[in-house]
């Protein structure tokens, strides 16, 4: 079969959708508009297969709850935290209608919006994930609580349905806040198995947000790749260390139901099924780490480096004895490590998401730029992050390797029916 030449394409274009209906759904006068418009409701809902007949590798978008959040995860990240521009509630909503479209587009692994055949105008979809497969994409998308309201002011109506536990988090100790590292009003987390694919999905709901939202800070975050690591063991940080060895069970629905999903009775309806989302970008000092002695840097953690297992014991799941002493009665766990202080009584969980970065050069320091975008989610986090947060940051024997630079909290809109769109308990 002919291949459509630019002339061909424009035709079919032009049959599929005139110019003029065009201009009309997107509701602006002139093509120079188009350009950076984002109220494209309409153009959203014919799409492209992106990698033709691509049906494995997909989360489901639609359920109970939002993917990205007791979903395997994926091997890259992209988080963007975007503030709201607009001042009008209908924009916020159409928004949400138009990110949950063509959120479940790029999951399902297609292109948002047609493909483009007509060489005047931009391409809807940006392009770079054609041919690729879904990679297990999932968005999640949270709100601050900045959109409930913001120096008193209730921006959108929504001020008297602001969750109690949705505040900015208290400062810790040791906290080396900066501004552009935290807070937000919306967020969007898009985990994939290709780093491509999850830059993809946020690109093009931040170009559809254009008028409406810009970013305020964004992070990439990998961990070791599928590929790389076919047994899926336990990922290590980048202080070599196996990271989410302990975390609650996400294959046990009460677990979840316990510790990550907001209940009824806990705060307002609308939250039901969603999930409180605590980030934190914690800086590692590698090269301090990286002078440090074995010894030490296995106290620090409360565990041994190679096989992750408790100090003490042998392999990376046996059980944890905080008590155990050696033959001179020395206790083994130190008690500032930091196994031991997050685990507390072991009562309050959270269950731990993270992602490393590295970010290049610190250039003040002319270090490498790397660390933890820590992701937790929980019902409760003032009774969840909060106090297992106090415990580390008074005492934890890591503080000595790392430091907070930015802190954000959002509530995770619970998921969506077809039909509905992400945050329509809380606008409805
Ligand atoms: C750069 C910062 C951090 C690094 C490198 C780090 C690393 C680790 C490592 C290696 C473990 C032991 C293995 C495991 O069970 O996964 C661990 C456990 C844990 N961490 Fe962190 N962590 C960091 C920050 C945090 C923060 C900010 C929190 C929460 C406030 C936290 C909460 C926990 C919890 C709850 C456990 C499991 C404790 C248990 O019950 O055994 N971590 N972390």
């Amino acid at each position: 079969m002919k291949e459509n030449t630019p002339s061909d394409e424009t035709k079919l274009f032009t049959k599929k959708v005139s110019r003029r209906k065009m201009l009309k759904t997107a509701g602006v006068g002139g093509i120079g508009v188009v350009i950076g418009a984002s109220g494209i409701g309409g153009l959203l809902t014919l799409s492209d297969s992106r990698a033709k007949g691509q049906t494995k590798d997909i989360v489901p978008f639609y359920g109970a709850h939002q993917a990205g959040i007791t979903t395997e995860t994926q091997d890259n990240l992209y988080f963007a935290s975007l503030e709201v521009t607009t001042d009008k509630r209908s924009d916020l909503i159409q928004l949400f209608k138009d990110w949950t479209e063509a959120a479940a587009q790029m999951t399902a692994g297609n292109l948002v919006g047609e493909a483009s055949l007509n060489a005047n105008m931009p391409p809807k979809d940006t392009g770079e994930a054609k041919e690729l497969s879904p990679s297990n994409l999932t968005i999640t998308f949270g709100v601050g609580p900045t959109l409930f309201s913001k120096d008193g002011k209730d921006r959108f109506g929504l001020k008297s349905k602001k969750p109690a536990e949705l505040n900015a988090l208290p400062k810790f100790p040791m906290d080396a806040l900066e501004d552009s590292w935290s807070g937000g009003d919306i967020c969007i987390q898009a985990c994939a198995d290709d780093l491509q694919v999850a830059f993809h999905a946020v690109r093009n709901l931040v170009r559809i947000g254009r008028g409406k939202t810009i970013i305020h800070w964004a992070q990439t975050g990998f961990q070791r790749t599928k590929q790389a690591d076919s047994g899926k063991t336990t990922p290590r940080n980048l202080f070599g260390f196996k990271d989410g060895t302990v975390n609650p069970d996400t294959n046990d629905g009460s677990e979840m139901n316990e510790h990550v999903w907001v209940k009824v009775g806990d705060g307002p309806d609308w939250l039901v099924g969603g999930s409180y989302m605590v980030v934190r970008r914690i800086q590692m000092y590698i090269e301090v780490w990286d002078r440090t002695i074995l010894k030490e840097q296995e106290n620090t953690f409360g565990r041994h480096r190679d096989s992750g297992a408790p100090l003490g014991m042998k392999n990376e799941f046996d059980r944890v004895d905080l008590e155990a002493k050696d033959s001179n009665g020395n206790q083994i766990i130190p008690e500032n490590s930091h196994m031991s202080l997050s685990r507390g009584d072991g009562k309050a969980k959270i269950l731990r998401r993270p992602y490393s970065y590295a970010d290049g050069m610190d250039p003040k320091t002319g270090s490498f730029n790397a660390g933890l975008l820590f992701i937790c989610f929980q019902r409760n986090p003032s009774k969840q992050f909060i106090p297992i947060q106090e415990r580390l940051a008074k005492n934890d024997k890591l503080n000595e390797y790392i430091v907070h630079r930015g802190s954000a909290i959002f509530a995770c809109l619970p998921g969506v029916k077809k039909g509905g769109y992400i945050g329509d308990s809380l606008f409805g």
